[in-house]
């Protein structure tokens, strides 16, 4: 592993901005929270950060509908905020990465206003126009992932537009070199400003199929699924052209050196492997792995996982874990809080980069949202069908103090009903806590290249128990977790026999019986 290559050994944390940290009192996170929080997640011990959008936006999908790719919304704050932030994340030694979202803007960017002004505009083949159907409908049977028709009418020229999200976040043409070439700029002034990479927004959904034909039905939907889970997303996304787009934007990253390009990508391990390129045109270093959030948490549903993903990683590509993010449910919602220290155990001793998601440190729970309170456009689109992502979003929680010392005002959404409790405060003094128990963690890491870069090797277990070894030349650990809620037994590896337990979820001492949730790292 060379330097340029800090992404392989990292741990990136991501933010949330909205939410992490109020500096000015008006109920939103900003740039100059974050810095100061900077110090916290050092002692945490995490690597990188992952901010999500921070640019100007009219926040109808809050920042995935960006204005204006080359400057800083100012409730989060300015530039002059974002290079100090950069500054300081630097100088303590952590590398910082911004959210870049190329597949659709803002209906109110420029380049859109332009777009929709009229029929000849050069702008107007930057986005997606298409004639109505021969009966005045939209042109196919696409859907928005946020529901209904994925093409909006627009009066004054007489066209559809398409957005694969909501109609204020129209998709930009890919197949224009124009867009391209004005995309690729961004990342030129972002990367010329020092950020060490991006994690690339729908990355799958980046190029549609040249004639738009309709998408096949999906027999299998009932009422109550999502929209869009209507007709199976075939055309619309995953075309073979994505991939020169990622090799053009690889291209860049490495002619700066030492970045590195994250793709959000929601597609079955066979699809998603092809995102990192090829040998003579490489895509983005670390397409995400969205396997643990996905998966039904059963230890042995979860070790074919584990084996179908290391099985299909082309050669060089390096793997990586995630168990939350700001649209998906939260982990100790999904497993409870107890199985949750165990999936952390997970997360942070599989082989390949992890994503740990702000508040996952501390085992914050999806908050209720009172229909009154709700922001997210998904849960006002398709409300009570369990899409809304409020409830994975809200603030943070520092310390007892007013408002958890998220900041000097009343968030902009309700705070866990146990912030007084579970904050990191709390739980810095608390040597059983969740935070405590991430933090060694991270520390192991840090000290065992075994399970910072070593190989993965799968170890026998039945019922709920997952093991595996991971290995760098004569550094060696084991791994052994219980997903289940009853006592299991495990009988360790010879060559194992000799390591000592560095790491229990429980507190315990035995890995050869496993009590209710957990789990041991061995070293
Ligand atoms: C991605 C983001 C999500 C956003 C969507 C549209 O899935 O993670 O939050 O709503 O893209 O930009």
């Amino acid at each position: 592993m060379t330097q340029a290559e800090w992404w392989k050994s990292a741990v990136i944390y991501q933010i949330y901005p909205r939410s992490f940290q109020d500096s000015n009192g008006d109920g939103i996170g900003d740039l100059k929270g974050i810095e100061r929080r900077l110090d916290d997640l050092k002692s945490l011990g995490v690597d990188a950060i992952w901010i999500s959008p921070i640019f100007p936006s009219p926040m109808a999908d809050f920042g995935y509908d960006v204005a204006n790719y080359c400057n800083v919304d100012p409730r989060f704050g300015t530039l002059d905020d974002f290079d100090s932030l950069l500054r300081s994340a630097h100088d303590r030694g952590l590398k910082l990465l911004l959210d870049l979202v190329p597949n659709h803007s803002s209906s109110e960017h420029p380049w859109f206003t332009e777009s929709r002004s009229s029929r000849d505009n050069p702008k107007r083949d930057w986005y997606i126009w298409r004639d109505p159907a021969p009966d005045g409908g939209p042109p196919n049977n696409w859907i928005s992932d946020f529901g209904g028709s994925a093409w909006e009418w627009d009066e004054a020229t007489g066209q559809y537009y398409y957005h694969a999200f909501l109609k204020e976040q129209p998709d930009l043409n890919w197949r224009n070199p124009e867009v391209r070439a004005a995309m690729m700029d961004v990342l030129h002034f972002w990367f010329a400003r020092g950020v060490d990479g991006f994690r690339i927004d729908v990355l799958w959904h980046m190029v549609k199929h040249a004639d738009f034909p309709d998408n096949p039905a999906n027999p299998a939907w009932r009422p109550g699924q999502p929209d869009y889970t209507r007709v199976h997303q075939h055309h619309s996304t995953d075309q073979p052209e994505v991939h020169e787009i990622a090799a053009e934007m690889r291209a860049i990253a490495d002619a700066h050196g030492a970045r590195v390009l994250i793709g959000e990508i929601y597609l079955p391990v066979r699809q998603l492997v092809h995102y990192y390129g090829s040998e003579d045109a490489p895509g983005v270093h670390l397409p995400f792995n969205f396997q643990l959030i996905g998966a039904e948490w059963n230890a042995r549903q979860l070790a074919e996982r584990i084996a179908a993903y290391e099985a299909a990683l082309p050669p060089g590509g390096w793997p990586n874990w995630v168990l939350g993010n700001h649209d998906r449910p939260r982990i100790a919602t999904r497993v409870g809080p107890e199985q949750a220290r165990v999936a952390m155990l997970l997360l942070l001793t599989l082989r390949g980069t992890p994503t740990l998601y702000y508040g996952d440190e501390i085992g914050m729970a999806d908050v209720h949202i009172p229909p009154h309170r709700v922001q997210d456009p998904r849960e006002l689109n398709e409300p009570g069908i369990g899409m809304g992502r409020d409830p994975v979003r809200t603030p943070m929680a520092w310390d007892a103090s007013a408002h958890a010392g998220f900041g000097p005002a009343d968030p902009w959404l309700p705070l866990h009903p146990d912030w007084a409790a579970r904050n990191v405060a709390a739980q810095r003094e608390d040597s059983r806590s969740m935070w405590r128990l991430t933090q060694k963690l991270l520390a192991l890491r840090h000290a065992h290249p075994a399970l910072a870069i070593g190989d993965y090797r799968a170890v026998d277990a039945t019922g709920d128990l997952l093991a595996y070894e991971r290995r760098h030349g004569d550094d060696r650990v084991l791994v052994v977790l219980n997903l289940g809620a009853t006592p299991q037994g495990f009988s360790i590896p010879e060559w194992a026999e000799a390591l000592s337990v560095i790491a229990s979820a429980q507190g315990g001492s035995d890995p050869a019986i496993l009590g209710p949730d957990e789990g041991y790292v061995l070293g």
